[in-house]
Parts: structure tokens; sequence; C-alpha cells
């Protein structure tokens, strides 16, 4: 792999290099749009595993304009979209309908369960490996009580957003994609676990996960991450530590999902929830934010799981995080990109219990936006690092806080990479390492700082 490093030895004197490397070679500059599929082997060339940096901002207010479609399709039908009545039909037309005028290849499955039939809707992306599948899956039916906004027409909505986005990206990952829309699940995860007994042991074999989404836009939700397969949920982890939003490890019952029946075939399983009947702690509020003593979901299963009972914010930071999988969980075996890296080793004295002080590295070359889990690399000698604030700037002024003070962190030095979601930023232009020493006493100097792409 070509591996370019941008260096500035002072402000304003950037060794071009790497800028040659860039001309000569495709690697540094690939996006999603630009990476073209042309090779069926298991090794992947490095311009697609720099392109699953290039994971989309899923727009959420698409992904909301589709609940708002299943919540019409609801009241059209009777105030349900459940197994067996007209309102699951029409919501399966609705998102078969729109993948197909995508480009999608999809298969609507039927099966009888409790005297009606239902169906599942699979949908795939054309290319990649036929050998590894990557399969992202939500359960389309509601119960019959209410039009199933929340559960589970979030994660409905935010798996077709996605894979619009696919399409958008004409996306040409390594694996081959697919898409799923599961009919019965709330009969005892009917519908997904037909659809895998339908499939021979070979055909199971090629499936290399399978990412579920079940309830993701909980109204006063919690970040929950399934703590199945490790990469899968290392996968998600790594997404949120960027948007620096604290996860933890989903518990209300596992297996409750469908899920359940790929992982009972031995495929690797993962996903996201926001939590349903279980009561939010006060441990859990302070951390998210949200209402603690309350449950997650106060309209799980009842008729005001409407429209209403959605998180935006959840609804959005988990439809970023599913692109983020899937872009990053589809490319071949690479190992996770070493990407480029731009470096300032100048050093900069931050004054005591002074302004702040910056230092700058120039970005050029690269086509498109920052990646969602741009590394951050600081190197910085203090006395008490306590002290410090550390901020990085993007070329437009957005400051993301790396770092706050602390009057209790009373070690030196900060060393660390912090990884920050960059993914709304253009790439080119002058980023800053933005340093201030709040409190008196100790001292200390940037010694270097760096941006892993
Ligand atoms: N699958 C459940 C439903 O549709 C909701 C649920 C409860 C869930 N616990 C879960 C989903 C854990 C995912 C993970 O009613
Ligand atoms: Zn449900
Ligand atoms: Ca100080």
């Amino acid at each position: 792999m070509i591996r370019s490093v941008h260096r500035r030895l002072a402000a304003g004197t950037a060794i071009a290099i790497a800028g040659l490397l860039a001309a000569a070679v495709p690697t540094a500059a690939a996006t999603s749009s630009t990476t073209t599929s042309s090779s069926s082997s298991g090794s992947a060339a490095p311009a697609r595993s720099l392109a699953a940096l290039a994971a989309p901002d899923i727009p959420v207010a698409n992904v909301k304009a589709h609940l708002n479609d299943l919540q019409s399709i609801a009241t059209a039908n009777g105030g349900n979209r459940a197994h067996g009545r007209t309102g699951y039909k029409a919501s399966i037309d609705f998102v078969k309908a729109k993948l197909d005028a995508a480009g999608f290849t999809t298969t609507l499955q039927q099966f009888t369960s409790s005297g009606s039939t239902g169906y599942n809707l699979i949908a795939d992306w054309p290319g990649g490996d036929a050998n590894k599948v990557l399969m992202a899956g939500s359960h389309l039916d509601s119960v019959s009580s209410g039009p199933g906004i929340n559960d589970n027409g979030s994660g409905s909505a935010a798996i077709l957003e996605t894979a619009l986005a696919v399409s958008r990206a004409q996306f040409s990952p390594d694996k081959h994609l697919r898409f799923a829309w599961w009919g019965a699940e709330e009969l005892g995860l009917v519908g997904s676990r037909y659809y895998v007994n339908s499939l021979s042991a070979t055909d199971r074999s090629k499936i290399s996960g399978y990412l579920n989404f079940d309830m993701i836009g909980s109204p006063n939700p919690g970040y929950f991450v399934y703590d199945d397969d490790p990469t899968i949920e290392q996968t998600f982890k790594t997404y949120f530590t960027g948007i620096g939003v604290p996860t933890e490890i989903e518990t209300e019952g596992d297996g409750r999902s469908d899920h359940a029946s790929f992982k009972n075939v031995g495929i690797p399983v993962g996903g996201l929830f926001t939590g349903a009947s279980r009561t939010k702690s006060s441990a859990q509020a302070t951390k998210w934010g949200g209402t603690s003593g309350q449950a997650f979901d106060r309209c799980y299963h009842s008729s005001c799981d409407t429209t209403s009972n959605i998180s935006e914010t959840a609804l959005d930071r988990n439809s970023d995080a599913i692109a983020y999988a899937i872009w990053t969980l589809s490319a071949g075996t690479t190992v996770p990109p070493t990407g480029d890296v731009y470096e300032n080793t100048t050093d900069v004295t931050i004054p005591d219990y002074g302004t702040a002080v910056t230092s700058s590295v120039a970005v050029s070359g690269r086509t498109g936006n920052a990646p969602a889990a741009l590394q951050v690399g600081v190197d910085i000698k203090h006395t008490w690092r306590g002290d410090l604030v550390i901020d990085l700037v993007a070329p437009d002024g957005t400051a993301y806080r790396l770092k706050n003070s602390s009057g209790s962190d009373s070690a030196d030095d900060v060393v660390a990479t912090y990884t920050v979601n960059a993914s709304s930023e253009t790439a080119n232009g002058t980023w800053q390492l933005k340093v201030q020493d709040v409190a008196r006493y100790d001292t200390g100097y940037i010694n270097s700082w760096k941006l892993t792409f």
C-alpha cells in the first residue's frame, strides 16, 4: 500500500512529496463515488479501504420522510402495519418501489404464519463478491395495536435511506450488499427465520455478517450496541466514540429480534438499539440526557408509537452509524487503513493561564469530505495536563473538543490519539490544533500533532 506522508516543518512550508504520489496513484484521493470495482479477489486494492472512510452522512430529514410515509400507510389501513393486515403489504410495496427505482434487485419472499401470508423483502445491490455478503435488516411489521413508528419504522426507514445512499454514491464495495425487511417479527421472528431456513448451508456460509436495526429512534434514547461479533461491535463503537456519544452493551432481551435467526445458524451478527420498555437509570440520563425513571420508549407496542414517538437525534446518529458500518465492513480483508498523515512538528509555546494558541496543518489534494473517524494525534509536553483545553478546528472554523480541562487530571503531557467524526467537513484546507491553558502555574508546549485521513 502506498502511504504518503505530508509533513509541515514550519507554518507555510509544506513539503509536496505526498502530493506527487497522490497525483500518480489514485489511492490518496479515493472516494466512494470515484472508486470502482475491478477485482473480485479477497485482496482489496488500497483505494477500497480508503473508500470505507467516505461513508456518507445520512440525511435524517429523508429518514423522517420515510417514517411519515409509514405513518400515513398505517393511518390509511386501520392504524397499524401488522402481519396479515393491509398496512403491512402496503409498507412492503412502498419500500420495494423506492429500491427498484434506485437500481436494487428486489425479491419478495412469501411465507404463511398464523393463517396469513407474510412477506420479506430482500434487496441486493448489484456487484461485490458474491461469496462475501454483508447484510443489514429490520423488521417492517408493527404490532396490531399501533403504527409501529419507532418499533420498527425507525430501523426500516434508516436502512432504506442507507440503501438509497449506496445507490446515490454508486458505491462499489468489495463485498456484496444485501438489505432485508422482515415480516412477522412481532409473531416471533417468523420472517427472518423463514429466510435463513430457505438458504442452503452454502448460501448461509457466504453471509459474512448480519446487522440488525430494531428500535433505533426511541424518544428517551439509550445508545446500545449488540455484544455479538467483535468486529461488528467495535465498528459501531468506533463510530460513536468519534461523535463523542457513550454506548452500552444491549441487554434488554438478547435474542429478541431478527439477528437471533442468523446467530442461531452461526452467522456473525451485530446491531443497534435505543431501548424499549425498560427504564432509563439516573446514570444513563446523566450520560445521554433524557429522563431517568422513565421508559426508553413509553409507547412501546402501543397506539402512541407514532411519528411523535421518535428522538430525531437518536435516529440521526444511528442512521449515520449504520452507513459507517456498511461502508467500513463491506471493505474486503484489508487491514484498517493507515491513511495519509499530515503533521506539524514545530513547537508552539502555550502561555500559562493565557490565550489559546494554534498550530496548523495544510491538507490538499483530497476529494470530498474528511472521514467519519479522523484520527488526531496530539503530543503536548506540559507539567499539568489538567490545565489544558484542546480543540481541533476544521478549515471552516468548526471546533471539535478533544479534551476539557480538569482540576483533578494531575498527570504530565497529553500524548493521545483522538477520533473525530469530521465527515461533515471538507477535507482540504487548513486545520488547526487549538490549545489553551486555563489555570495558573504549570506550563508547556505543543511538541507536534498530526491528522491521519
Ligand atoms: N424486537 C422487540 C420488538 O420488536 C423489541 C426489542 C426488545 C428489542 N428487546 C430488544 C430489539 C433488544 C432489539 C434488541 O418488540
Ligand atoms: Zn416490536
Ligand atoms: Ca497553567
